[in-house]
């Protein structure tokens, strides 16, 4: 398996005076489960919240609190070396006091005073309440450092420590763990004003009202590809079948549970954007009938009578939009992918063997070949569903002017 990105990367976090400053501990925690290297920087105002001896523990790492040296005899040029030390820089939560003074380009704490002295890339995840959050001036801050290079992760909304409801909480732990593996892999927002679809899971085809028919696929992949596709700028609708996995908020997200409900909204969503990544495991046959009470022992039933699903790729008008497609093989793998190409008019189609260790079903990695119209092969080393879903996304890009 190629190895973690964040394995090895110096990672600088940032963390300010908010109730958020809490979730910054299982931040932490995660890098460093990751095999990241972690300094912590804090405001003063941090302290009210968190103490430095929780975070040094948590890194590993004397946690940066003081803009000066408390012994002349130091050299007063540390921000200098830890700015230059740092691959990223990640302020999270990142309170809007601090957002204006980055904007403005004060340097008034030790915080402040290495996102000045920064090279690499720094990512800021904003947590305030909902007015505090929506305030014109953190808004024009925000528009601000994005348009100088400043990368920002979206507020989550919800019930905030105020009781308010509203947007300006800190993201899930994940979207930030992504933000920062987006942004240390050199994506940038290359997605922007495109509309992805995206299908994910299987489906489940009822047999009575408590036994379904279904398979194996846990939609990790397709959830996946949405989070990548939304992280570099588009925006995603995912239309997903029965998984316990949850999607950013900001994702438009449709729950199906069979194969015609499905397609039903595939179609029905196809108009409205530019690519279809259809990566659901859908199901090729169900139930000729459902029956509406559940089936009893003594009823003796001896077999389930099956009809044909429709196939939902094969039943679009595709008109000018680019279609991705997955095939999951067990034999004569890239025959039978090309195949699925050429009969279903693709653009792209993925091909996944489940013979290869680490890829297909419920793991978290894959080892995937992407095969063009023209027959060309991208086989990709076996990584993580995310690096792979954005690899994906790269080679879509490589292929048609989006
Ligand atoms: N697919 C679809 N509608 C179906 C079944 C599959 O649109 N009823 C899509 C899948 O989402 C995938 C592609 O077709 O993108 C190939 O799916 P796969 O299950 O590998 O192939 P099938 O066409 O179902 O053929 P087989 O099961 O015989 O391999």
């Amino acid at each position: 398996m190629e190895t973690d990105l964040l394995s090895g990367k110096k990672i600088l976090l940032g963390v300010t005076g908010c109730i958020a400053a809490y979730k910054s501990c299982l931040l932490v925690r995660e890098l460093i489960l990751r095999g990241a290297e972690v300094k912590v920087v804090m405001t003063p105002s941090a302290h009210h919240f968190i103490t430095p001896l929780t975070l040094s523990t948590l890194s590993r790492n004397p946690v940066i609190t003081e803009i000066f040296p408390k012994d002349s005899s130091q050299q007063n040029t540390w921000h200098i070396e830890t700015a230059l030390w740092a691959d990223v820089m990640l302020i999270a939560p990142c309170t809007i006091n601090t957002i204006a003074k980055i904007a403005n380009g004060f340097a008034d704490n030790a915080l402040t005073t290495l996102v000045t002295a920064m090279r690499g890339e720094v990512i800021i995840s904003p947590a305030a309440d909902v007015d505090m959050y929506e305030y014109p001036i953190t808004k024009s801050n925000i528009t601000k450092l994005t348009e100088i290079g400043f990368h920002f992760i979206d507020a989550d909304s919800g019930e905030l420590a105020s009781g308010l409801e509203g947007k300006g909480r800190l993201p899930e732990l994940q979207k930030i763990i992504d933000s920062l593996e987006t942004v240390l892999s050199g994506y940038k927002k290359d997605l922007t004003g495109k509309k992805i679809l995206v299908t994910a899971g299987p489906t489940y085809e009822d047999i009575d009202p408590v036994r379904y028919i279904g398979n194996r696929s846990s939609g990790k992949m397709g959830l996946k590809i949405a989070h990548a596709a939304y992280l570099r700028g588009a925006d995603v609708t995912l239309i997903s079948g029965p998984t316990q996995l949850s999607s950013y908020q900001g994702i438009n997200r449709i729950n199906v549970r069979s194969a015609s409900e499905m397609k039903n909204s595939v179609i029905s969503e196809f108009e409205k954007n530019d690519v279809l990544i259809m990566s659901a495991a859908v199901a090729d046959y169900k139930p000729e009938n459902k029956s509406s009470s559940k089936i009893k022992k003594e009823d003796s039933l001896i077999s389930i009578s099956l009809t044909k699903t429709d196939d939902i790729l094969s039943s679009l008008n595709k008109g000018n939009k680019i279609v991705v497609g997955f095939a999951l093989e067990t034999d004569n793998e890239v025959i039978n992918a090309e195949n699925k190409l050429k009969f279903k008019n693709l653009d792209l189609i993925v091909l996944n063997s489940l013979k290869e260790s680490g890829s297909g079903f419920e793991v978290d990695t894959n080892k995937v070949v992407i095969i063009g119209k023209d027959k060309s092969k991208i086989e990709l080393p076996l990584m993580s569903k995310f690096q792979t879903a954005h690899k994906i996304i790269d080679e879509l890009l490589k292929l048609y002017k989006l």
